[in-house]
């Protein structure tokens, strides 16, 4: 073995490219530098020699395996994987204030944040997630927890402080009792110490876990807290996240309430960050504010399997990503069954059919009846899932080239007892192998999953 710090890996490599076509190389060399960037990428004709594996720190994937670029999840809530999969039938509005914030209010407890987060990490890595943009709850100590769950399993992350002092948006009687919410000042106070606290954890692990100011959406949020949010986004330099334009209710509260649109409101507040911004849903974005959203390079969390829930119609994917919006894919875990992106691309690929086939005018969602192409396949949700969600985040990830991080996954179609069949030379191809990972596929075929460079989850 050498003691070169540089590293190579050896084996076949499918990624989209940044204008959406999928690039195969049948047999490539990646060099990979003591910090985790990719160096190089190299077609090899045959495999490499002897010498050359001698001199060289060379991993050789396993035989019939692949690897493709880290998942990247840009909408997930961490405390609400204990009610994942459970009362998805009722609105939005009722969800949140019956089920959804009294469950948040209990990670009051560290102990009891610490066993569901631990979980919800060992989770999202064995799917395949390297880079997760996590919804904590409110409490300061519970997000701390959740960063620290990701530093010590390795994943790639950006963590928010979920802020909400909007006592309207509980169902707690008696304001002095309630523990959904937060006062103002208490928002703006623990968010600043967060955010000064996270400043020296990021150090600790190359930046791989960072702070993001959350306001939970325009409805949980006083004015005067989204100004002070902006304030402190800009100070700290953090990326913001929130909810947009994801339902009927939501938009029609803005409108009502803040005289607004969540787009005009967030610009208003100084809250689309140099850093980079995310909306989860955007599924009511107008076609101006799809061009703004382009404009501004503001980054779209498309949750496709929560929208089916929640939303009252369908992310227009095909329309956003032929505007120029950095569209990336989320979970939205629970407001979705399912913690795998390869799930969110499945989706992504159904709901576009429905929508192209007008459904959503049945619906009377605005995106209907569809008068633009509006389907896409699997090349357009796998490069949400990793090229979309780097664009968005702006960050050197989502694919392997040079300068990027190693962010990969060693996928295994031939993983015993897994969803794929696969009938290796009469009928696949790397390409067919390829798509059925992105259809059939799921943490039984993700054999080794790296960060950085690190492998941080080996099922060898
Ligand atoms: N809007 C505000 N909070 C939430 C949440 O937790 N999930 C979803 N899907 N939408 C929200
Ligand atoms: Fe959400």
């Amino acid at each position: 073995m050498s003691d070169s710090p540089k590293r190579v890996f050896v084996g076949p490599l499918v990624q989209c490219s940044i204008d959406r076509h999928l690039e195969v190389v049948e047999n490539a060399a990646i060099e990979v530098d003591k910090d985790g960037f990719v160096i190089s990428v190299t077609a090899l004709d045959s495999l490499p020699s002897t010498e050359y594996l001698k001199s060289n720190n060379v991993t050789i994937l396993p035989t019939g395996s692949f690897l493709v670029p880290g998942l990247i999840d840009l909408h997930y809530h961490a405390p609400q994987l204990p009610q994942a999969g459970t009362n998805l039938h009722i609105p939005l509005h009722d969800w949140l204030t019956t089920t959804t914030l009294p469950l948040e209010a209990k990670y009051a407890n560290t102990q009891f944040a610490e066993t569901v987060f631990e979980k919800v990490v060992k989770r999202t890595l064995g799917h395949g997630t390297t880079t997760a943009v996590y919804f904590a709850t409110k409490h300061r100590d519970s997000a701390k927890i959740l960063a620290s769950c990701c530093i010590k399993a390795g994943q790639r992350a950006l963590v928010g402080k979920v802020c909400m002092d909007n006592k309207e948006m509980c169902l707690c009687t008696k304001e002095s009792l309630c523990t959904c919410t937060e006062t103002t000042t208490e928002s703006i106070h623990e968010t600043r110490t967060f955010l000064e606290e996270m400043v020296s954890l990021t150090k600790s692990c190359n930046s791989r876990v960072e702070p993001v100011v959350t306001p939970r959406f325009v409805p949980s949020c006083s004015p005067h807290l989204l100004t002070q949010l902006g304030s402190l986004s800009q100070e700290f330099n953090a990326h913001v996240q929130s909810h947009a334009w994801e339902s009927d209710w939501q938009v029609e509260y803005g409108e009502q309430n803040r005289n607004g649109r969540d787009l005009d409101l967030f610009q208003n507040h100084n809250l689309i960050s140099k850093q980079g911004t995310v909306f989860a849903h955007s599924v009511h974005a107008n076609d101006s504010e799809i061009k703004q959203l382009a404009h501004h390079q503001i980054g779209v969390a498309h949750c496709p399997l929560s929208n089916a829930f929640f939303a009252n119609g369908i992310m227009p994917a095909r329309l956003m990503l032929e505007a120029g919006v950095p569209v990336g894919l989320g979970t939205d875990v629970g407001g979705a069954w399912s913690s795998s992106i390869l799930d969110s691309c499945r989706q992504a690929v159904t709901s576009s059919r429905i929508l192209r086939d007008g459904v959503g005018k049945l619906r009377g969602a605005r995106n209907g009846p569809c008068s633009h192409p509006a389907e896409i396949n699997h090349v357009d949700a796998f490069w949400m899932a990793t090229v979309g969600g780097g664009l968005a985040l702006k960050k050197k990830i989502g694919r392997i080239a040079p300068g990027y991080k190693f962010d990969a996954l060693v996928v295994d179609v031939h993983a015993p007892n897994s969803n794929i069949d696969s009938f290796d030379s009469l009928v696949d191809t790397i390409e067919t192998k390829f798509q059925k990972f992105v259809y059939l596929g799921d943490d039984r075929n993700i054999r080794q999953v790296y960060v950085d460079g690190i492998c941080v989850l080996d099922k060898q």
